[in-house]
């Protein structure tokens, strides 16, 4: 059984006994409602460190006033049973992170600092932004999404100060905000990524593929098997330019019915633009709406 904490002190005074007693202690940050992608990040963790933390927390400074927050599937319970069953040292659950304003609604963080709107005496103020790397794919169509990503990330490095922390390739722009904020702000914490995990048919596991009908489930496979197509081009040598590879991959989704938010043919370290992707590690990242749900997706070509 994890022990579980719910306030910042207790979890640190748990890390710092172990950092003691010579432990190496690893960090999964999550949002819950886990699934196998998360668990394999959990299992990489136990065999990289001596002691697993996994945080829980479904952080508003991530989401916009118009986006998923209040739907974001929630399941205690369940996730209780899957890191027991993987021998998780301890879970860091937090009802709260940020400082709340005079006047803000007790009880959770929502209503401090989502939208950012009049700012409350006394209410988080502080926020770390990657002014580069967050600003091209996600961070064009959620402005404030990697700004609520790393200062909750910098929080949990803060409170848990682990020794190596661990995130999906999936969210593929998050582990390079992550690592740039880690090296430019001196964390000495170790930023790892770790493949993608996805279901029998292809799809990207994600918390949020709980939230699409059946229907649009099928019709989301468009995503990971226009990105197989697209690097099998690739390997076929069909197509190597950039555009021709976006107009393939957009255009597939589109026709199953997506609502394509971007495909970017970028390079894999800087995210920027390129023009031959024989010439360097590329990436090609998707974000699509099916219904109301977001999705996002990404192959790495070498
Ligand atoms: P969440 O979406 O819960 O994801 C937690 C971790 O699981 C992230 O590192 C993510 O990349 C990884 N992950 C999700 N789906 C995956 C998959 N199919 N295969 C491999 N890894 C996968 O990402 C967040 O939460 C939040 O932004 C967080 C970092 C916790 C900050 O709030």
């Amino acid at each position: 059984q994890p022990r579980v904490f719910t306030d910042a002190n207790g979890i640190r005074q748990f890390s710092r006994d172990q950092r003691k007693s010579g432990n190496r202690i690893a960090l999964v940050p999550t949002m819950g409602y886990l699934h196998e992608g998360h668990l394999s990040l959990i299992k990489a963790a136990r065999d990289m460190a001596d002691i697993v933390i996994v945080s829980i927390y479904v952080n508003p400074t991530q989401f916009a006033q118009h986006e998923d927050f209040g739907v974001y599937p929630r399941d205690e319970e369940g996730d209780m049973r899957k890191l027991t069953s993987l021998g998780v040292n301890a879970v860091f659950a937090p009802l709260r992170l940020y400082a709340s304003g005079s006047s803000a609604a007790a009880g959770s963080d929502a209503g401090n600092v989502v939208g950012a709107g009049e700012h409350q005496k006394g209410a988080h103020e502080t926020f770390i932004q990657v002014e580069q790397l967050q600003q091209p794919l996600c961070g064009k169509s959620r402005p404030h999404f990697f700004r609520g990503v790393a200062t909750v990330v910098a929080k949990l490095f803060n409170i848990t100060e682990p020794d190596i922390a661990i995130f999906g390739r999936k969210d593929y722009q998050q582990l390079l905000v992550l690592q740039r904020m880690a090296r430019d702000l001196d964390f000495a914490v170790e930023v790892v990524g770790m493949p993608i995990m996805r279901e029998e048919d292809g799809l990207a596991m994600s918390s949020r593929n709980a939230l699409l009908s059946s229907d649009n489930r099928q019709k989301a496979l468009s995503i990971s098997q226009s990105l197989q197509w697209a690097r099998k081009m690739v390997e076929d040598r069909s197509a190597v330019s950039p555009s021709e590879l976006h107009d393939a991959v957009a255009s597939r989704i589109a026709a199953a019915g997506g609502r394509v938010d971007y495909v970017e043919v970028v390079d894999g370290s800087s995210l920027e633009k390129i023009q031959d992707v024989t010439k360097q590690p590329t990436l090609i990242a998707v974000a699509a709406c099916f219904g109301s749900v977001r999705l996002i997706d990404n192959i790495e070509l070498s």
